[in-house]
């Protein structure tokens, strides 16, 4: 399929100062692309055109059955100059796996791909240049059918935005506070906690909220069952790191499988350290908080990047995670992967891709 342009002339488009601290996820480029599916059509009308609303029949699947998904990469302006894409055939792969969960089409990764590329090469002058800073990449699918029954829809689209990014949590990569939950749960075995759909985001707004008003940046979400086992921050997986083993929690389906806690284990498990993909209890983590045991804690995303977690609250009360610091191996993992991201650091892996 061939992607049809649709450009502002010149003298419409915006030039922003994209300098110093950028807010996360309010300023959106000029361009978006956008394709339509249809049952017994499939994808069609694939296009690049300038940024504005979708308009959409009010009794549109999205609006009452949160039939939608979306995934975030990001393109960094690399130390030569050069585009980088970090894994985002990954980030394809994740898509069609949401997209099976929620009965939606497939999309074509390869063409997918392609159209991220196109309209980040399109969008160029948008990527900020500091280190830190990012053009962050968010396609999202979801069903547009007219029609009030549940059903999968019949009518889709998906559409890709761009948005120029710095640091997603304000304490940028200093270390954060977490509030651990055993009221509220994000997600049961069997449903969708493993899928990039926006319901998931939609329940854990009440929790955010309240560890909010505590002070506290973000929630750690406990098993719904037990209240016992560490899933995961919701925009962030989270890894522990003990005295010899850096552990994370497995993916037991309740967990989103995130591309960067992936590449932390492979980085790590190539330093020689001992990584466990396992089940870990809150217990386990508040004795070591409470012991020493736990030199570390710290969050991975692909807008968080590494995020270290100095305070931990539960049940009332507060642990200090590494005296409230940033840790040698969270600050290793950051500079290693930001240093892969911006071309500063080879890339071994072949995780790179560039654009054009
Ligand atoms: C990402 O890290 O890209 C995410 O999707 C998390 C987000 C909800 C900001």
């Amino acid at each position: 399929m061939e992607i049809k342009l649709e450009l502002l002339p010149p003298e419409k488009r915006r030039k922003l100062d994209l300098e110093g601290d950028l807010p996360f996820g309010c300023i959106f480029t000029d361009h978006m692309f956008l394709m339509y599916y249809q049952e017994g059509k499939g994808w069609y009308d694939a296009q690049i055109k300038p940024y504005e609303p979708i308009c959409l029949d009010p009794a549109a699947t999205v609006f009452h059955y949160s039939q939608t998904i979306f995934e975030g990469l990001k393109a960094y302006y690399g130390v030569d100059g050069r585009i980088r894409l970090f894994r985002p055939e990954r980030n394809m792969a994740r898509m069609n796996y949401s997209a099976k969960r929620m009965c939606m089409p497939a999309i074509d990764k390869e063409f997918a791909l392609h159209a991220i590329k196109t309209l980040v090469d399109l969008e160029k002058g948008w990527i900020p240049k500091e280190i830190g800073s990012a053009l962050y990449i968010r396609p999202v699918l979801m069903g547009t059918e007219a029609f009030l029954g549940v059903k999968p829809s019949s009518e889709y689209i998906f559409f890709i935005i761009l948005s120029p990014v710095g640091a997603y949590y304000k304490e940028g990569f200093n270390p954060i506070k977490i509030y651990v939950t055993d009221k509220y749960v994000r997600a049961v075995p069997g449903g969708v906690g493993d899928v990039k759909t926006g319901g998931n985001y939609a329940a854990s707004l009440m929790a955010s909220e309240e560890a909010a008003k505590l002070g506290y940046t973000q929630v750690l979400w406990l098993d719904a069952i037990e209240r016992r086992y560490v899933e995961e921050v919701g925009t962030m997986n989270i890894f522990f790191y003990f005295e010899d083993e850096l552990v994370t929690p497995a993916l037991t389906g309740t967990i989103l499988p995130g591309i960067t806690r992936e590449s932390v284990i492979q980085m790590a498990k190539d330093w020689g350290l001992k990584v466990n993909e396992r089940r870990i209890t809150i217990d386990e983590v508040i004795e070591g908080a409470e012991t020493g045991r736990l030199k570390e804690c710290f969050g991975t995303g692909t807008a968080a990047v590494i995020s270290p977690v100095g305070y931990l609250a539960y049940k009332g009360k507060e642990y200090v995670i590494n005296q409230g610091q940033t840790g040698p191996l969270a600050q290793r993992l950051f500079e290693e992967l930001t240093g892969i991201q911006y071309g500063e650091k080879p890339d071994p892996y072949g995780w790179i891709q560039f654009v054009p």
